[in-house]
């Protein structure tokens, strides 16, 4: 059972300033929910109960987005506001328990992963990365806790990508298990087009053996002189198997602009108050 996932979102999120000066790039709202939201929900639904922040300065929306708002709260529940209140209330079901550890440093993803190696306590678990929204029909993570539950070894999300945006990701290679699913051998961090292994590009979701701990912890700073992810993820293959999977479903790059405007106009094409609306003004529009 994975039971434990890790959210990075120490992160400045430079590429969307000025948005981003004075609140979490995470706070972003696609169409009415803050893009943690949805990673955390993805996570909920894959049977996770314990979310792990590791947050930097500047992180505390975050926290009290995931915190007890009493006063609006009791404002909604006095105007009988019952809809808006479950809205609320729904962010954090009750059997849902949110910690937080803060990165001291910003010295990379697998430096960020790291920070939360004491909170795991020795066991499998997720890392998602909230910038990713995916979208699918089965929620990705949970058809990555099944590949997990089938293969118990370490499984990430990957899908195609252009041959000239293979320095934005981690590739994989390896050989065909089966349609979908990848037995990595080699993983290489933001590769040039000519020096990418394949273009299978690792998305934000990883479902990770806790021995990835000790193999960052052996890493040397990589790409961005930053301790890496991927470089623990290359170190562990030596001694244990990975699968890359590649889900059903579909990735927004809200990192970047591209994608976040992507989210918000296909997310609120399917919003079940605005999406009759929005689709009428975008037919409108572009007559
Ligand atoms: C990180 C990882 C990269 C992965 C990507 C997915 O990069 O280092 O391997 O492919 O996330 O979004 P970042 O986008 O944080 O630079």
């Amino acid at each position: 059972m994975i039971t434990k996932a890790i959210f990075p979102v120490a992160g400045l999120g430079t590429r969307f300033l000025p948005a981003t000066k004075a609140q979490p790039k995470e706070m972003l709202p696609v169409v009415d929910k803050p893009l943690i939201q949805y990673a955390v929900e993805e996570a909920y639904d894959a049977g996770i109960r314990e979310m792990i922040f590791v947050t930097g300065r500047h992180k505390r929306p975050i926290e009290d987005h995931f915190d007890t708002a009493f006063e609006l709260e009791y404002e909604l529940e006095q105007a009988h506001k019952t809809e808006l209140l479950k809205v609320v209330q729904s962010i954090k079901p009750d059997d849902m328990e949110c910690v937080f550890v803060r990165q001291p440093k910003s010295l990379g993803l697998g430096h960020a992963v790291l920070c939360g190696e004491r909170l795991v306590r020795g066991e499998p678990f997720a890392v998602l990365l909230a910038d990713d929204l995916m979208v699918g029909e089965t929620p990705v993570l949970r058809q990555m806790v099944e590949q997990f539950e089938e293969w118990r070894a370490s499984i990430l999300a990957v899908q195609e990508v252009p041959y000239e945006q293979t320095r934005r990701y981690g590739i994989v290679a390896g050989t065909q298990v089966n349609d979908r699913l990848l037995d990595v051998s080699s993983i290489v961090e933001k590769p040039a087009p000519e020096l990418a292994p394949s273009r299978l590009g690792v998305a934000g979701r990883y479902i990770l053996t806790p021995g990835i701990f000790d193999e960052i912890r052996s890493q040397p700073r990589g790409v961005g002189n930053e301790i890496q992810l991927t470089d623990g993820i290359a170190s562990i293959l030596r001694r244990e198997k990975v699968f890359a999977f590649q889900y059903e479903g579909k990735r927004y790059d809200c990192g970047s602009k591209e994608g976040f405007l992507e989210a918000n106009v296909e997310l609120a094409l399917k919003h079940p108050q605005v999406g009759g609306w929005f689709k009428r003004y975008l037919q409108d529009l572009t007559l």
